[in-house]
């Protein structure tokens, strides 16, 4: 099921709960807020005192619930539970992986969503932590193939799918070219996820327009790599590599990319890395003015004028570990 993605716009001061984690033997004592279909407002659906049913959890599936919410004055048990639950998902053996990864990415969606919404920082850098280290652990295992990942990955037009799935696909390239040692994959996916947080100082209405972007306004989305970098360069708990992704990743190493016309080894190489699938993820997932290319054709596109200014030795391996059966 696929989180609602406009969550936090109605519900900010609420926990978003996904119903998939839910276990009516173990629910938080909390109040829990349902979204209603049409006006998109909370109402109370379960009181803290009232016990959750089976019955319940399947009434819930079954009408498409993804999500509940509670009054984040319960953040913090809530938080907690939903990390022990997506942990103990996470590492259940009698789930298949690709199930596992398919579920956990329905959930970290939802958790990322309304942290970007939130616009607080230091929430995005901490929901990207936790995130990162929950699906390298799926994405690290051999049993889920990349086509596998690909077939399991929305294609929705959302900005945090988008990073989620660039993040996802940044970490398998990364594995398989041996970029960097097992236990920095984590910082890799981490980079994923906030290589567009620049986007949040850029108007929606251009983000989001249909229409080609007049030359003014192109301009203004392309600034996204330097807000971004602004935004946490003065951090601590930011590495270099993950800067430059943010900083790097419309970078060209024909020198034609932007924001400042790099060339080939200026640009880092998480950040050359970065470059490829973001092509790649913007070819094989919808756009408001076009359905997504199938990936023969996606492949096609990229092999023409589209790859000139990529790592060719990264762009190369990615498309083996996609096409190879
Ligand atoms: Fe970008």
């Amino acid at each position: 099921m696929a989180p609602d993605s406009s969550i936090a716009i109605d519900c900010l001061g609420y926990t978003p709960i996904p119903v998939a984690l839910l276990s009516c033997d173990e629910v938080p004592m909390v109040d829990l807020y349902r979204r209603e279909a049409d006006t998109g407002r909370l109402r109370l659906y379960r009181a803290a005192n009232v016990p959750m049913l089976p019955e319940d959890l399947e009434r819930l599936e079954k009408s498409k619930v993804g999500w509940l919410y509670s009054p984040n004055v319960d953040q913090g048990e809530m938080q907690l539970y939903i990390r022990r639950k997506l942990d103990m998902l996470v590492r259940d053996n009698n789930i298949s992986v690709r199930d596992r990864f398919r579920k956990l990415n329905d959930v970290v969606e939802g958790i990322l969503s309304s942290a970007f919404e939130m616009d607080d920082t230091d929430e995005v850098m901490r929901s990207s932590a936790y995130v990162a280290s929950m699906a390298v652990r799926l994405l690290c295992q051999d049993e889920l193939t990349a086509g596998d990942l690909i077939s399991l990955l929305h294609h929705d037009f959302q900005a945090v799918t988008h990073s989620l799935n660039v993040a996802y696909m940044m970490v398998r390239l990364a594995r398989e070219m041996r970029m960097v040692a097992d236990d920095e994959l984590t910082s890799v996916a981490v980079a994923g996820i906030l290589h567009d947080i620049g986007k949040l100082s850029v108007s929606e209405r251009i983000l989001n327009k249909s229409q080609r972007l007049q030359r003014r306004e192109e301009r203004v989305a392309q600034k996204h790599p330097a807000h971004g970098f602004r935004r946490l360069c003065e951090r601590t708990d930011i590495s270099f590599g993950q800067l430059m992704v943010v900083y790097q990743h419309h970078e060209r190493t024909s020198g034609k990319g932007y924001p400042v016309g790099a060339v080939g080894d200026e640009i880092h190489p998480w950040a050359r890395l970065c470059s490829v699938v973001n092509v790649f993820e913007s070819l094989v997932s919808n756009r408001p003015y076009r359905r997504r290319y199938p990936l023969t054709e996606a492949f096609q596109i990229m092999d023409g004028p589209l790859s000139k200014g990529l790592d060719q030795e990264i762009y190369r391996c990615w498309k083996h570990l996609i096409l190879k059966k």
